[in-house]
Protein backbone atom coordinates (compact mmCIF):
# COMPACT_ATOMS: atom_id res chain seq x y z
CA UNK A 1 0.00 0.00 0.00
CA UNK A 2 1.39 3.52 -1.03
CA UNK A 3 1.42 5.52 2.10
CA UNK A 4 1.34 9.39 0.83
CA UNK A 5 2.42 12.06 3.27
CA UNK A 6 2.43 15.44 2.94
CA UNK A 7 5.41 16.72 3.47
CA UNK A 8 5.82 19.89 5.26
CA UNK A 9 8.65 22.56 3.51
CA UNK A 10 10.07 24.21 6.68
CA UNK A 11 11.17 27.59 4.03
CA UNK A 12 8.31 27.77 2.57
CA UNK A 13 6.36 27.52 5.99
CA UNK A 14 8.45 30.01 7.52
CA UNK A 15 7.52 32.33 4.65
CA UNK A 16 3.82 32.04 5.25
CA UNK A 17 4.28 32.82 8.70
CA UNK A 18 5.87 36.06 8.32
CA UNK A 19 3.54 36.77 5.77
CA UNK A 20 0.69 36.29 8.02
CA UNK A 21 2.65 38.25 11.11
CA UNK A 22 2.61 41.25 8.10
CA UNK A 23 -0.61 41.38 7.45
CA UNK A 24 -1.84 41.56 11.11
CA UNK A 25 0.99 43.92 12.25
CA UNK A 26 -0.29 46.05 9.27
CA UNK A 27 -4.01 45.68 10.28
CA UNK A 28 -3.13 46.61 14.16
CA UNK A 29 -0.96 49.75 12.53
CA UNK A 30 -4.22 51.28 10.68
CA UNK A 31 -6.26 50.54 13.91
CA UNK A 32 -3.69 52.53 16.09
CA UNK A 33 -3.31 55.08 13.40
CA UNK A 34 -7.46 55.41 13.11
CA UNK A 35 -7.86 55.58 17.27
CA UNK A 36 -5.22 58.68 16.84
CA UNK A 37 -6.88 60.58 14.41
CA UNK A 38 -10.30 59.99 16.24
CA UNK A 39 -9.18 60.81 19.22
CA UNK A 40 -6.94 64.09 17.50
CA UNK A 41 -10.50 64.80 15.77
CA UNK A 42 -12.58 64.73 19.27
CA UNK A 43 -9.87 66.78 21.20
CA UNK A 44 -10.40 70.08 18.48
CA UNK A 45 -13.71 69.68 19.22
CA UNK A 46 -12.77 71.00 22.75
CA UNK A 47 -10.28 73.65 21.58
CA UNK A 48 -11.78 76.97 22.87
CA UNK A 49 -12.43 79.43 19.49
CA UNK A 50 -10.83 82.63 20.59
CA UNK A 51 -13.45 85.36 19.27
CA UNK A 52 -12.21 89.21 18.70
CA UNK A 53 -15.08 91.15 19.05
CA UNK A 54 -14.38 94.94 17.97
CA UNK A 55 -13.87 95.95 21.90
CA UNK A 56 -10.87 93.70 22.03
CA UNK A 57 -9.25 94.85 18.76
CA UNK A 58 -5.43 95.90 19.78
CA UNK A 59 -4.68 99.37 18.92
CA UNK A 60 -4.03 100.25 15.07
CA UNK A 61 -3.10 102.88 12.70
CA UNK A 62 -6.59 105.47 12.85
CA UNK A 63 -7.56 105.03 16.13
CA UNK A 64 -8.38 107.96 18.29
CA UNK A 65 -7.43 108.73 21.64
CA UNK A 66 -10.29 108.78 24.09
CA UNK A 67 -10.13 109.05 28.19
CA UNK A 68 -10.34 105.41 29.45
CA UNK A 69 -12.30 106.76 32.83
CA UNK A 70 -13.67 109.29 34.73
CA UNK A 71 -16.82 111.90 34.00
CA UNK A 72 -15.33 112.50 30.35
CA UNK A 73 -15.02 108.34 29.83
CA UNK A 74 -15.07 107.75 25.78
CA UNK A 75 -14.70 111.43 25.03
CA UNK A 76 -11.51 112.60 22.81
CA UNK A 77 -8.72 113.81 24.49
CA UNK A 78 -7.73 117.03 23.46
CA UNK A 79 -4.36 118.59 23.62
CA UNK A 80 -6.21 121.30 25.80
CA UNK A 81 -7.06 118.04 27.91
CA UNK A 82 -3.13 117.31 28.33
CA UNK A 83 -2.53 120.78 29.30
CA UNK A 84 -5.09 120.73 31.82
CA UNK A 85 -3.94 117.19 33.47
CA UNK A 86 -0.15 118.81 33.53
CA UNK A 87 -1.58 120.52 36.61
CA UNK A 88 -3.19 117.25 38.32
CA UNK A 89 -1.60 114.47 40.10
CA UNK A 90 -0.29 112.00 37.71
CA UNK A 91 -0.14 115.07 35.14
CA UNK A 92 -0.89 112.69 32.49
CA UNK A 93 -4.21 110.94 31.27
CA UNK A 94 -5.16 106.99 30.84
CA UNK A 95 -6.56 106.44 27.26
CA UNK A 96 -7.81 103.75 25.13
CA UNK A 97 -8.24 103.30 21.24
CA UNK A 98 -11.22 104.50 19.59
CA UNK A 99 -12.22 103.12 16.18
CA UNK A 100 -13.62 105.81 14.13
CA UNK A 101 -15.21 103.87 11.29
CA UNK A 102 -17.63 101.55 14.11
CA UNK A 103 -17.02 104.60 17.12
CA UNK A 104 -16.22 101.22 19.17
CA UNK A 105 -13.52 102.08 22.42
CA UNK A 106 -11.39 98.83 22.02
CA UNK A 107 -11.48 98.88 26.27
CA UNK A 108 -12.13 94.85 26.88
CA UNK A 109 -8.24 94.10 25.92
CA UNK A 110 -5.77 95.33 28.37
CA UNK A 111 -3.20 95.81 26.33
CA UNK A 112 -5.06 98.87 24.84
CA UNK A 113 -4.65 100.95 28.05
CA UNK A 114 -2.38 104.20 27.36
CA UNK A 115 -0.25 106.60 28.83
CA UNK A 116 -1.07 110.14 27.34
CA UNK A 117 1.14 113.14 27.85
CA UNK A 118 2.30 116.65 27.04
CA UNK A 119 6.13 116.93 27.59
CA UNK A 120 8.34 119.74 26.37
CA UNK A 121 9.15 119.16 22.84
CA UNK A 122 12.91 119.86 23.43
CA UNK A 123 13.18 117.64 26.24
CA UNK A 124 12.11 114.54 24.39
CA UNK A 125 15.35 112.42 21.86
CA UNK A 126 15.52 112.36 18.61
CA UNK A 127 13.54 108.72 18.71
CA UNK A 128 10.93 109.52 20.90
CA UNK A 129 9.88 113.13 19.18
CA UNK A 130 10.42 110.55 15.94
CA UNK A 131 6.40 108.82 16.87
CA UNK A 132 5.37 112.12 19.00
CA UNK A 133 3.04 115.31 18.10
CA UNK A 134 4.35 118.85 18.77
CA UNK A 135 5.58 117.11 22.32
CA UNK A 136 2.50 114.22 23.12
CA UNK A 137 3.72 111.08 23.51
CA UNK A 138 1.36 107.74 24.26
CA UNK A 139 3.21 104.33 25.65
CA UNK A 140 1.30 101.59 27.13
CA UNK A 141 0.36 101.76 30.14
CA UNK A 142 0.91 98.07 31.47
CA UNK A 143 3.91 97.76 33.37
CA UNK A 144 6.90 95.27 31.68
CA UNK A 145 7.84 93.59 35.25
CA UNK A 146 4.83 91.68 35.88
CA UNK A 147 1.58 93.86 34.31
CA UNK A 148 0.33 96.01 36.45
CA UNK A 149 -1.02 99.24 35.22
CA UNK A 150 1.50 102.52 35.60
CA UNK A 151 -0.82 105.22 37.41
CA UNK A 152 1.60 107.49 38.96
CA UNK A 153 4.11 109.71 38.43
CA UNK A 154 7.29 110.15 40.43
CA UNK A 155 10.54 111.53 40.11
CA UNK A 156 9.94 113.12 37.04
CA UNK A 157 9.22 109.99 35.48
CA UNK A 158 6.07 107.39 35.01
CA UNK A 159 5.80 104.95 38.04
CA UNK A 160 4.52 101.64 38.43
CA UNK A 161 2.87 101.59 42.22
CA UNK A 162 3.44 97.50 41.92
CA UNK A 163 6.90 97.34 42.65
CA UNK A 164 8.40 100.85 41.76
CA UNK A 165 9.25 100.31 38.42
CA UNK A 166 10.15 103.34 36.50
CA UNK A 167 10.08 104.63 33.18
CA UNK A 168 10.92 107.90 31.27
CA UNK A 169 9.00 108.87 28.84
CA UNK A 170 11.10 111.01 27.11
CA UNK A 171 13.85 108.60 26.33
CA UNK A 172 11.31 106.10 24.79
CA UNK A 173 10.29 104.31 28.34
CA UNK A 174 13.59 103.78 29.06
CA UNK A 175 13.84 102.26 32.62
CA UNK A 176 15.23 104.33 35.04
CA UNK A 177 14.44 101.77 38.29
CA UNK A 178 12.92 98.85 39.85
CA UNK A 179 12.90 95.13 38.50
CA UNK A 180 11.35 96.17 34.77
CA UNK A 181 13.12 94.12 32.17
CA UNK A 182 12.01 96.68 29.35
CA UNK A 183 11.00 99.97 28.27
CA UNK A 184 6.87 99.58 27.40
CA UNK A 185 6.31 100.46 23.91
CA UNK A 186 5.41 104.08 22.59
CA UNK A 187 2.54 104.51 20.29
CA UNK A 188 3.24 106.86 17.10
CA UNK A 189 0.76 109.55 17.16
CA UNK A 190 -0.01 112.49 15.04
CA UNK A 191 -2.47 115.56 15.99
CA UNK A 192 -5.54 115.56 13.78
CA UNK A 193 -7.25 119.14 14.61
CA UNK A 194 -8.16 118.21 18.20
CA UNK A 195 -7.49 114.88 17.62
CA UNK A 196 -4.75 112.62 19.10
CA UNK A 197 -4.88 109.81 16.27
CA UNK A 198 -2.21 106.58 15.95
CA UNK A 199 -0.48 106.09 13.13
CA UNK A 200 0.47 102.60 13.52
CA UNK A 201 0.15 100.13 16.33
CA UNK A 202 2.63 99.91 19.37
CA UNK A 203 6.41 99.83 18.29
CA UNK A 204 6.78 96.74 19.79
CA UNK A 205 4.51 94.50 21.90
CA UNK A 206 2.76 95.52 25.04
CA UNK A 207 2.02 93.92 27.92
CA UNK A 208 4.10 92.17 30.95
CA UNK A 209 7.65 90.02 29.63
CA UNK A 210 6.64 87.04 31.73
S1 LIG B 1 4.53 95.21 37.96
FE1 LIG B 1 5.42 97.17 37.65
S2 LIG B 1 7.24 97.13 38.81
FE2 LIG B 1 6.35 95.17 39.14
Amino acid sequence: MEHTEHSIDPVQEQQEHIQRRTVLQAAIGVGVGLSVLSTLYVGVGFIPKVVVTPEKEPVKAGDILVWAQGAKAGQEITPADLQAALKSDPPFIIAYPKNPENNVVKNQLATNTIMVMQLEPSSLSPETAKYAAQGIVAYSAICKHLGCTISQWKNNVWHCPCHGGEYDPRQGAKVVAGPVPGPVPQLPIKLEGNRIVATAGFLFKPGADV
